[in-house]
C-alpha cells in the first residue's frame, strides 16, 4: 500500500500514546509463566505483540479478550506445552530472542521458532551462544538464523557479559536464569532498557543491580497480579518529531512510558534544541518495579546539529532514524556513531535510512556504524520504500509531513506491525 504525506499545516492538540511494544510482549510471556491469571490492561493490539499472544497460546496458556483488558492464564515457569509443526513469531524480534530463555529451561521439550522473511535475517545466535553456556541445546539455521529448534534440559547459572549492549539477549539470559541452578548475571557495560528487571521484580523476583550486574536467582512462580502497559516512547518519538518539524503545531502526549531507559531520543531532541517539556525518569533514577508515565509536551522550533555517542545507541535505538532525519532540519552536522546494531534491525537500518532520506534530498552518509548528516536545507521530497520495515514507513511518513513536496512512502501498511492507528492519529492531529 503506497500512501502520500504531504505538508499541509501543523499538528495540533492532545493524544494517547499507543501501548509500548517491548512492555506488551514481556507482559504476555511472563503472564503465560504465571501460575495464576494475569489481567494486563493496555495490552498493544499490533502484528507484533498479536504474535506473541500466538506463540503464549500454542504453548498453553488461554487468552481471553474482554472489554478493555486482556486476562492470561499461564501454564506455570516449567510447564510449556509441546507445539506441533514451528513457532511463527511472524516480524517480532523481541519475541524470537526472549522466548527462547523460557523454553531452554523446559526439561525434555523442543520447540522450533520461525518467521517472515526479514526475521529470517536476523542472528539468534547472540542468545543461543549463552544458553548454550548454561546447558540447553539451539540449532540454528547456518549456526545462526531462523528456522532454530531449542531443546530444554536442566540449566546452570552463569555470568554472562554482553558482547553487544542489547536488552533482548540480557532478557533471554534473566528468563533462563528464572530456571537455572545457582544465580544468574549479566554483565552490561552499557545500559539498555530494563523492562524485563522492573516487571520480574514486580513478579516477586529478587532482581539485583550493582553497578553493570544485573543478577537473578531461579524461581518457583512468578507472581503478577495485575498489569498496565503504558504509551510507547518509541511511537511517540515519531509524532513528537513531526511536532518539532512542522512549523505551528504542539502536541501533548498522554500516558508516555518515561522510563530513562526509553527516552533517550526525548534528551537528545531536547540537546538539538527541541521544545520538549515532561517529566520524564532521571538517568540512572526510577523504581526498580515499577514503570513511570508521563505527559510530554512537544513545539515546532529550530533545532542544532549534535553527536549522538555510543553509549547513548541503546537508549534511542529504534528511534535513531528519526535523529537523522531531524538533523536534515538541524543547523550543522548530525552524527551518530557506535551503531552498528542498526544494521541488523527490521532492515539494515543505517543503509535503509540513508538510502531513504538521500532519495527525499537529504545530505547524509553511511559509514559501517555511524551516519552523518549535513543539515540544514530540509527534504525536498519525493518516494521511499519502506522496505517491509514498520519504522522506515513512518519516518517516511513524518518525511514528507515536514518536506517541501510531500513523501510517497510505498509499503505504509508495515506500521500495523507497532503502530496500527499512525496514520489515523496523524489525521487527528491535523484536524482532518
Ligand atoms: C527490544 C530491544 C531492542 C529494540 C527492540 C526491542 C526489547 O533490541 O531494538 O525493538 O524489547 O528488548 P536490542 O536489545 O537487541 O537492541
Amino acid at each position: 500500500m503506497n500512501v502520500r504525506f504531504a505538508p499541509d499545516g501543523p499538528l495540533r492538540g492532545a493524544i494517547a500514546v499507543p501501548a509500548d511494544k517491548s512492555l506488551s510482549h514481556r507482559a504476555a510471556l511472563f503472564a503465560a509463566m504465571a501460575d495464576e491469571p494475569v489481567e494486563v490492561t493496555g495490552y498493544l493490539d499490533a502484528a507484533d505483540t498479536n504474535s506473541t499472544l500466538a506463540a503464549v497460546q500454542a504453548l498453553g496458556a488461554l487468552v481471553e479478550r474482554r472489554d478493555e483488558s486482556l486476562v492470561i492464564r499461564g501454564v506455570g515457569l516449567r510447564a510449556a506445552a509441546p507445539v506441533a509443526g514451528a513457532i511463527d513469531v511472524g516480524n517480532a524480534g523481541t519475541l524470537m530472542r526472549l522466548l527462547p530463555g523460557w523454553l531452554a529451561g523446559q526439561e525434555g521439550g523442543s520447540w522450533t521458532l520461525d518467521g517472515d522473511a526479514s526475521i529470517r535475517r536476523r542472528p539468534v545466535d547472540r542468545v543461543a551462544a549463552p544458553l548454550a553456556e548454561m546447558g540447553a541445546r539451539i540449532e540454528a539455521t547456518d549456526g545462526r538464523f531462523p528456522p532454530f529448534t531449542v531443546t530444554g534440559s536442566a540449566l546452570q547459572g552463569i555470568e554472562y557479559e554482553l558482547p553487544v549492549a542489547s536488552a533482548q539477549i540480557k532478557s533471554c539470559v534473566l528468563l533462563a536464569g528464572l530456571l537455572a541452578s545457582g544465580p544468574t548475571t549479566v554483565v552490561e557495560p552499557i545500559p539498555t532498557r530494563d523492562h524485563t528487571e522492573r516487571m520480574l521484580a514486580a513478579a516477586g523476583v529478587r532482581v539485583t543491580r550493582e553497578g553493570d550486574r544485573v543478577t537473578v536467582a531461579a524461581q518457583d512462580e512468578l507472581e503478577l497480579g495485575a498489569l498496565h502497559v503504558p504509551g510507547d516512547p518509541s511511537s511517540a518519538a515519531f509524532l513528537a518529531a513531526a511536532a518539532v518539524l512542522v512549523p505551528g503545531s504542539r502536541i501533548v502526549l498522554e500516558g508516555m512510558c518515561a522510563n530513562w531507559t526509553r527516552t533517550g531520543f526525548f534528551r537528545i531532541l531536547q540537546r538539538m534544541g527541541g521544545v520538549v517539556v515532561g517529566p520524564l525518569e532521571e538517568p540512572g533514577a526510577g523504581a526498580p518495579d515499577r514503570e513511570p508515565v508521563a505527559e510530554v509536551d512537544v513545539a515546532y522550533g529550530p533545532l542544532v546539529g549534535t553527536t549522538v555517542e555510543r553509549g547513548e545507541v541503546p537508549l534511542a535505538i529504534d528511534e535513531l532514524p528519526l535523529v537523522a532525519l531531524l538533523g536534515c532540519y538541524a543547523e550543522g552536522r548530525t552524527v551518530v556513531r557506535g551503531a552498528g546494531e542498526l544494521r541488523l534491525k527490521e532492515s539494515d537500518r543505517i543503509a535503509t535510512v540513508v538510502g531513504g532520506l538521500g532519495g527525499l534530498g537529504a545530505r547524509i552518509e553511511a559509514l559501517e556504524d555511524r551516519f552523518v548528516v549535513e543539515g540544514g536545507d530540509g527534504l525536498r521530497g519525493g518516494s521511499i520504500d519502506a522496505h517491509g520495515d514498520h519504522r522506515l514507513a513512518m519516518l517516511g511518513a513524518v518525511a514528507g509531513l515536514a518536506s517541501r513536496e510531500g513523501v510517497e512512502v510505498v509499503g505504509m501498511d508495515a506500521a500495523a506491525v507497532s503502530y496500527p492507528g499512525f496514520e489515523a492519529d496523524i489525521a487527528a492531529l491535523r484536524g482532518s
